[in-house]
């Protein structure tokens, strides 16, 4: 098969970790006879630098074009002074919007060769193997107003949602659901916010469609708890953007870090954009020390969602769990028996597997 790719690497380690992705899938067209072609552009503060803008038009033109979409990670420092209107992260908030990347999914899985590496008790995280569901258009990060009043003295953020919005992530979960093992959990704050006594409704619409998964609400404070004392309780989580990025953050720790957990972000089309969990990560950019795992475990989401390579997908995962499985790790993850190596060396053992 022939796909054409656009690689957005943005800030930080964000080009570290794309390289990584890159060379994984030329590592799959060579192997399974597939050309992959690849564009670099630019966004986030690395677009700022070069065009004045976090999200140029040639950007999102050759998104629009491309088969599917690898993007690193923005933001750091060095543009945190910037209004927010000409911030990094308005780049990725604006790809999302402009692509109606509406669906976020984040699987999280905890690597048996991982299990001592979480700071949770072992017998905690084992078997831990769930998907966050994030709506990724909606909600406080795109509410309009926000801003400041009376001099400073007031602010406002908006949380909307229209109907629609609401009923295309619940059915993407519940479709997500119906592959997996057929339990969602809808995540929410109903007994404070209208908009998620709104999300509720509509849950409970939609499950007589889908009348072979089980379904629960869960409000989102006991939600986060859970997610840490009894994790393996969960299969599918549904929820509005917000929530959605603080439960996520949080479910890295089963994995051991944040560098572990990828990403695919989908459109009605099911053009996908494919992303690490973690940011920039302006700490250790540039020393080669980042853990090119959810980068890589991201490009496996692309082959499977956008390409429809199962095989190939599959052969990435095993990859990935065979150079844990040999001891190797990047300096995030806290290993007392593994060997650490820098993340360059972590992505070509992955490659060579
Ligand atoms: P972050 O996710 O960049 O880093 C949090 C911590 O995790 C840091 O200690 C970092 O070193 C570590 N970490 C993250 N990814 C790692 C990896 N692959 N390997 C090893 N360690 C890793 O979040 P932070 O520090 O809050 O934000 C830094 C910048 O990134 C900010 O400008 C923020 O706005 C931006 N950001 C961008 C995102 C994106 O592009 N999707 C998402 C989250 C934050
Ligand atoms: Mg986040």
């Amino acid at each position: 098969m022939e796909k054409h790719i656009v690689l957005l690497p943005g800030d930080g380690i964000g080009p570290e970790v794309t390289k990584a992705a890159r060379q994984v899938l030329q590592a799959v067209a060579d192997r399974y006879q597939h050309t992959f072609t690849f564009e670099s552009h630019d966004i986030g503060g690395a677009a700022i630098d070069q065009h004045g803008t976090p999200l140029p038009d040639d950007t999102v033109q050759a998104a629009k074009k491309a088969d599917a979409i690898f993007l690193g990670a923005v933001g750091g420092p060095k543009w945190d002074q910037l209004p927010g209107h000409m911030r990094p992260e308005k780049g990725l908030l604006g790809i999302r919007k402009q692509l109606g990347l509406f669906a976020n999914l984040r699987p999280v899985q905890a690597f048996q060769q991982l299990l001592h590496a979480s700071p949770l008790k072992k017998e905690v995280v084992e078997n831990s193997d769930l998907l966050i569901v994030r709506e990724l258009t909606g909600g406080l990060y795109f509410g309009q107003p926000s801003e400041r009043r009376n001099n400073g003295q007031e602010v406002v953020d908006t949380l909307a949602y229209e109907r629609h919005e609401i009923e295309r992530i619940v059915d993407q979960a519940f479709q997500s659901a119906r592959v997996r093992r057929k339990h969602l959990t809808s995540v929410d704050k109903a007994n404070v916010l209208e908009s998620s006594r709104m999300w509720r409704e509509i849950v409970e619409e939609k499950k007589a469609d889908y009348p072979d998964v089980t379904v629960e609400h869960m409000l989102v404070d006991a939600a986060a708890m859970k997610l840490v004392t009894n994790p393996s309780y969960f299969d599918v989580m549904v929820t509005e953007n917000m929530f959605g990025d603080i439960l996520s953050d949080e479910a890295s720790v089963l994995t051991g870090s944040l560098g572990m957990l990828p990403s695919a972000s989908l459109n009605e089309q099911s053009v996908g954009l494919y992303e690490p969990v973690h940011g920039s990560a302006p700490d250790i950019a540039g020393q080669n020390k980042a853990n090119p795992i959810a980068s890589i475990l991201s490009t496996a989401m692309m082959l499977k969602h956008s390409f429809g390579m199962e095989e190939e997908a599959e052969q990435v995962q095993t990859a990935v769990t065979g150079v844990l499985q040999e001891g190797y790790h990047t300096a995030d993850i806290d290993l007392k028996n593994g060997v650490k190596v820098s993340g360059s060396e972590l992505a070509a053992k992955i490659v060579d597997q």
